[in-house]
């Protein structure tokens, strides 16, 4: 949707000009899956695709919140705080507007217009990319100067306080610091960070969307944290570490006997050797090695799929169509997993090939199509 467009929306719903337009991205995570809320290093980058804000101040002291996604509205006193009400999609700006008004941030009223080109609940981060979006367009009528970590460590108490998931930091972190054909390495205990190049040359970083409606995910996902708390729990009778992943292969090897319980033994073993695939991962992209990238992107699909558990038949079958597939190098569930999206590196030339032959060999299997496209590494939230 072009900027004119939503300009006339925003128009047509509020009788008034918008101010400002802004754009926050989703996310794909390359490799580091289930390990940022482990305190381990993630490799997510932004893409093109992502969600809008037009926007202007009112003087009536209202916020109100209208998405062209969805039919459902908001209109609310501005108060200094609020609770989640429902399971609408308003709840995530308004977290973030919650959050700023905790931090003591002064604030006037809002019309507010969202739009979002990112498949909705589809693991590409929606709700990180709304609520960075929304903290940061906020931040800048308001001129509060936070920086994008903060925004990003902002979205993340929306998700744990306001929402109720326990996620780590990768998705809004990746939304509020992406860059244009980069990787970002992330140590999420520490938030130090470095762009790495992400130059797939005559590859595609194909996005394929399993369709499949994430049920019951929020409660499988602090099962697994929950899970992984535990494990950790055990392992610190002998071990000292603040998080799962400052445990290395070697080291839970001796001492695994103290997990003794086969699934959080299993739910361990997939995030240190996760963390250790991130870090491999890191120097195949420095020296170009992108088929040594492209096996560890299937290791770390099986570890989901055998140890965490997080995959599912849909994730399952799209990774098995790209390991036959000659012109495929590599392919992973990416983000929370329990349906949603996968991503593969395709040779360029390929990509309609590939796009259709998946199309046909998922249908098969699963009953309905899965959607496949070419993704662009953008940049992160800014104002248009
Ligand atoms: C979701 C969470 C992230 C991360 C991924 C799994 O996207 O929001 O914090 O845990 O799942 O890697």
């Amino acid at each position: 949707m072009t900027k004119s467009e939503l300009q006339e929306k925003f128009r047509n719903r509020f009788n008034k000009e918008p101010t400002h337009f802004f754009f926050c991205p989703g996310r794909v995570n390359l490799i580091g899956e289930h390990i940022d809320y482990n305190g381990g290093k993630v490799m997510p980058c932004a893409i093109s695709l992502g969600t809008y804000l037009v926007v202007a101040k009112n003087t009536d002291k209202m916020l109100r919140f209208q998405c062209l996604n969805f039919p459902e509205t908001a209109e609310l006193h501005l108060q200094s705080s609020y609770s989640k009400t429902g399971k609408e999609w308003f709840n995530y700006p308004l977290g973030a507007i919650h959050q700023l008004l905790q931090n003591d941030h002064v604030i006037s009223g809002l019309d507010m217009l969202f739009y979002g080109d990112l498949p909705i609940g589809a693991g590409l981060s929606s709700s990180a990319s709304i609520e960075v979006l929304t903290a940061f367009a906020v931040s800048e009528l308001f001129q509060l100067n936070i920086t994008n970590t903060d925004l990003a460590l902002l979205g993340k108490k929306v998700e744990n306080e306001f929402i109720g998931l326990n996620s780590g930091i990768m998705d809004q972190f990746a939304v509020a610091m992406g860059r244009h054909d980069k990787a970002i390495l992330l140590n999420c205990d520490t938030l130090e960070y470095e762009y790495l190049p992400f130059e797939i040359g005559n590859y595609v970083l194909a996005v394929i969307n399993s369709n499949k409606q994430r049920e019951l995910a929020d409660s499988k996902y602090n099962e697994r944290f929950a899970e992984c708390g535990a494990a950790l729990k055990l392992l610190k009778k002998e071990i000292s570490a603040t998080h799962l992943c400052d445990i290395d292969i070697e080291t839970f090897r001796m001492h695994r006997h103290l997990v003794n319980d086969d699934k959080l033994e299993k739910r361990a073993l997939h995030v240190i050797t996760e963390n250790e695939r991130v870090k491999e991962a890191k120097e195949t992209l420095k020296s170009g090695d992108l088929k040594k990238f492209g096996e560890l992107m299937y290791a770390s699909h099986q570890s989901l799929q055998d140890l965490y558990e997080v995959s599912g038949k849909e994730l399952d079958t799209i990774v098995e169509f790209c390991k036959d597939y000659e012109n495929c190098i590599g392919a992973r569930m990416t983000g929370a997993g329990f349906g949603g999206c996968a991503i593969a590196l395709v040779k360029r030339d390929s990509f309609d090939d590939f796009a259709a032959k998946l199309i046909i060999y998922y249908k098969e299997r699963i009953g309905y199509e899965p959607e496949v496209f070419a993704s662009v590494i953008g940049d992160g939230v800014k104002e248009l």
